[in-house]
């Protein structure tokens, strides 16, 4: 992979702010998009663009086509056997709500048990707690290290007889952390447990096998892997799509409706009610072959060379006055740097380096008890993707040692 061959695909990287060329460094929040993946979408709608499964005209079936060939697509992303594994949502969040809300519906009942975990982004845990209301599920955590990673014990203690649902994050949005999949989810399946992966923050780092996961089920968002904005990906094991009860009502998801009775398509249609995102999921396709064309190997040698560089620069430049969090590069770190700068509030630090051309992300991340668990209010968080060099972290360490200067005063 030729790095700036890879910049020049994505014509934001040659934007400025506040006069200086712009860094981005908040890839996990949203990839930028190649233009590839931009003209896809627009070529959808030059030339294919109707609503899918209902005309019998010849444009409606060319969009059937692509909507189903873009289900195919994904499936091959992902290891998926079957492309009626895969149900196109909105993104992470909505995946990880139906999942919730049909489980919710037709496995789980009161006084079962979902195991989570403290590194869980609030859209892994608040779709949960939902149904501590209704069916009255209990909720547990696995907890935290001091330096990031899931605590074997925990996962000892909680993933047994008697756990219900096991839902985990396959890469931590803060803490950049790579969880042991294939343990966890063994076990999961041993204690008669479902496992469900939320790899929103692997998918655009790393190649996927949902046979070798072990898991049984995955969501991710197109967003985070070069795609448009939503759409998303649900895949599920057949039989347990075929057992759950749908999420959303309407059409398309309905076989007959009869004023008392409705009976429902298979999957993944039962799971797809209304117009779905068609020219979105096209897209998505035009996005997962452009990261498969660099190279998962050059892919993620390029990231953890960028992840370890700028985790030792931001050491050496700053020694006791920064914390980083999560574990260290040598025993695995992914996609993103969180830390804190002494005496710097990271909503202060993240407008001073915008002033600077450098687009961070500062504030919870959506993971609040990260936040508790290491007695943070928020932090400062520098995401790395394939489009990052180490000339993108010399300009925001060059920004960091204004900011700390600035926050240290005169003397
Ligand atoms: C680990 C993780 N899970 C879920 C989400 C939610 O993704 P989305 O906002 O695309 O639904 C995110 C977004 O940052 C994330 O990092």
């Amino acid at each position: 992979m030729n790095i700036e061959d890879c910049r020049k695909d994505f014509p934001i990287l040659e934007r400025s702010f506040h006069g200086r060329p712009l860094v981005y460094l908040d890839s996990a929040a949203t990839s930028q998009k190649p233009t590839k993946v931009i003209d896809a979408e627009a070529e959808f709608y030059r030339t294919l663009n109707a609503n899918v499964h209902r005309g019998v005209y010849a444009l409606s079936e060319e969009a059937t086509a692509a909507y189903e060939s873009a289900r195919e697509r994904t499936a091959r992303f992902i290891g998926a056997k079957d492309p009626e594994e895969i149900i196109f949502v909105r993104g992470t969040t909505e995946g990880l709500n139906l999942l919730a809300t049909s489980l919710g519906r037709s496995h789980l009942h009161k006084g079962d048990r979902v195991v989570s975990t403290e590194m869980e982004h609030h859209s892994n845990i608040v779709p949960w707690h939902f149904l501590r209301e209704h069916p009255g599920i209990t909720l547990d955590f696995i907890g935290l290290s001091d330096d990031g990673e899931l605590i074997p014990s925990d996962v000892e203690r909680l993933v047994t007889k008697g756990t219900s649902v096991t839902t985990f994050t396959h890469v931590s949005n803060v803490l950049g952390t790579l969880n042991p999949v294939r343990e966890i989810a063994d076990r999961a399946r041993d204690a008669g447990s479902l496992s469900i992966l939320d790899a929103a923050q692997s998918a655009p780092h790393m190649k996927l096998d949902v046979q070798k996961l072990g898991v049984d089920f995955l969501v991710f968002s197109g967003h985070k892997v070069f795609g448009p904005t939503g759409i998303g990906v649900v895949w599920g094991r057949k039989e347990l799509l075929q057992q759950m009860a749908p999420y959303m009502g309407g059409g398309e998801m309905i076989m007959e409706v009869e004023k008392g009775k409705v009976s429902y398509k298979d999957p993944p249609y039962k799971f797809e009610a209304g117009t779905p995102n068609v020219a979105g999921a096209v897209t998505l396709a035009a996005a997962l072959d452009y990261v498969e064309g660099l190279g998962w190997e050059a892919v993620a040698s390029h990231e953890r060379d960028l992840v370890a560089d700028a985790w030792t620069r931001m050491n050496d430049a700053f020694g006791d006055k920064i914390r980083l969090y999560g574990p260290s590069p040598k025993k695995g770190h992914h996609g993103v740097v969180s830390f804190a700068l002494k005496g710097v509030h990271p909503h202060d630090m993240a407008s001073l380096l915008d002033n600077e051309g450098v687009a961070i992300r500062a504030g919870h991340h959506c993971a609040q008890l990260i936040m508790r668990r290491y007695g943070v209010p928020a932090l400062t968080r520098a995401s790395f993707s394939v489009y990052n060099t180490k000339n993108d972290t010399s300009r925001l360490l060059d920004a960091l040692s204004k900011v700390e200067a600035f926050f240290r005063g005169p003397g």
